[in-house]
């Protein structure tokens, strides 16, 4: 079959949109007709990454919603014509799956970020016949037509707004995952959000579900400051991270008993870690590059730092419930969407890098 898709040629090329071929579900995958598809952070990572970590011409994008159109050999959990959002992908026999932890797969990289299936193989070919990798985070979505690992693939009730809920894929799910299952926010609780994109606003407006009592939002941006408080922020913060820690210890009268990162910046991790108190916690999701320098004392006096992946989520249960609190008007994600055609994907880019769009979602 033939599909258009937005292709990336080259690290710091900007996407095209092509024809490609794509093949039919193999044993353990499944078609999908995509309907909508958010773009995330992680997207767009390999522009801050050595030229070397570029695998050559791949299809993108890891929130996916759309329609089942056929299922490979062994694909029980779904069915065609019902309505999938496409989240990350696990192997689902390492000593992580085996504990229900997926977003910890030992063969994460394998599953998510290999270009291609396990085997080499990829799911799409340009009109020249050449390969196009595929299955970026079990899924590629930036097309039209794609191809799933199965894993990837999460049933959702045909009676939602199927355009709306690809964001629960990864960003969404990662923030609001963060506060409900890693840290266990309870009400009357403290927690700072550092960064308030796709990932903190989230994760916000689950703080407000579980009834946190103070909520410290971080940001360099005002309009996002703005809308941190539109969603639930109690307080805001911006500039001078030093600053920052003093702030959060008056605001929480003694130290935060959560935080969690989404910027990925050093200097603001080390703020809100010193700025928990001794018994808190802080989850990082947010992918930073380099070095993170603590003060020995800082963890020493009982503090915890723990690193997140796709909020501890398992999508199959996660995903559903999400969409469900957001269908009894609880969870409002969907404010946070902006459409565009795919065509737009450079325009999407650019929007998002500079704040003016908090969830870029391109619409099939
Ligand atoms: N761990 C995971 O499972 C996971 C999942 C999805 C995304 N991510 C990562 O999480 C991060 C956030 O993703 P997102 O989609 O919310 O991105 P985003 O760009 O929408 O949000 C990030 C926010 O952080 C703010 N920010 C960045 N640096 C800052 C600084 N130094 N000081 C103050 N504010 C700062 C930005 O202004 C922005 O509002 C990215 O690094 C992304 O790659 C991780
Ligand atoms: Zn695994
Ligand atoms: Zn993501």
């Amino acid at each position: 079959m033939k599909t258009r898709a937005a292709v990336l040629r080259g690290g710091q090329d900007p996407f095209t949109v092509e024809e490609l071929t794509v093949s039919e579900p193999q044993a353990g995958e499944v078609a999908v007709r995509m309907v909508a598809a958010g773009m995330c952070h992680t997207d767009v990572l390999i522009r801050e990454l050595p030229p070397e970590f570029f695998m050559g011409p791949q299809v993108y994008g890891h929130e996916g919603a759309g329609v089942v159109e056929s299922v490979g050999e062994g694909v029980t959990h779904v069915a065609p014509g019902d309505h999938v959002v496409l989240s990350f992908n696990n192997c689902g026999d390492c000593p992580a799956c085996n504990q229900g932890r997926f977003p910890y797969c030992f063969n994460f990289p394998m599953a998510n970020t290999a270009g291609g299936r396990p085997d080499g193989t990829s799911a799409f070919t340009d009109t020249n016949g050449d390969r196009v990798g595929s299955h970026y985070f079990g899924q590629s979505s930036f097309a039209n037509h794609t191809i799933a690992a199965a894993n990837s693939v999460v049933k959702v009730d045909s009676s939602l707004d199927l355009a709306r809920l690809g964001p629960l894929g990864c960003g969404v799910q990662t923030g609001a995952g963060t506060v409900f299952n890693t840290l266990g926010v309870e009400a009357g609780s403290s927690l700072v959000v550092a960064g308030a994109g796709a990932l903190g606003l989230s994760a916000i407006m689950a703080a407000k579900v579980a009834e946190a009592g103070t909520i410290i939002a971080i940001d360099r941006h005002q309009e996002r400051l703005d809308l941190a408080t539109a969603y639930g922020a109690t307080h805001v913060l911006s500039g001078d991270p030093v600053e920052m820690t003093g702030a959060i210890i008056e605001a929480t009268r003694g130290g935060a008993d959560y935080a969690f990162d989404a910027t990925g910046a050093a200097p603001v991790v080390r703020a809100v870690v010193n700025g928990l108190n001794n018994i808190g916690t802080c989850a990082l999701a947010g992918v930073g590059l380099g070095e993170l320098v603590l003060d020995y004392m800082t963890m020493i006096g009982g503090r915890t730092i723990t690193g997140v992946m796709e909020g501890d989520s398992t999508p199959a249960e996660f995903i559903p419930h999400l969409a469900q609190l957001n269908a009894d008007g609880v969870f409002p994600f969907h404010e946070l969407i902006v459409e565009f055609p795919l065509d737009q994907i450079n325009e999407v880019e650019a929007a998002s890098a500079d704040g003016s769009v908090v969830k870029p979602v391109l619409v099939f």
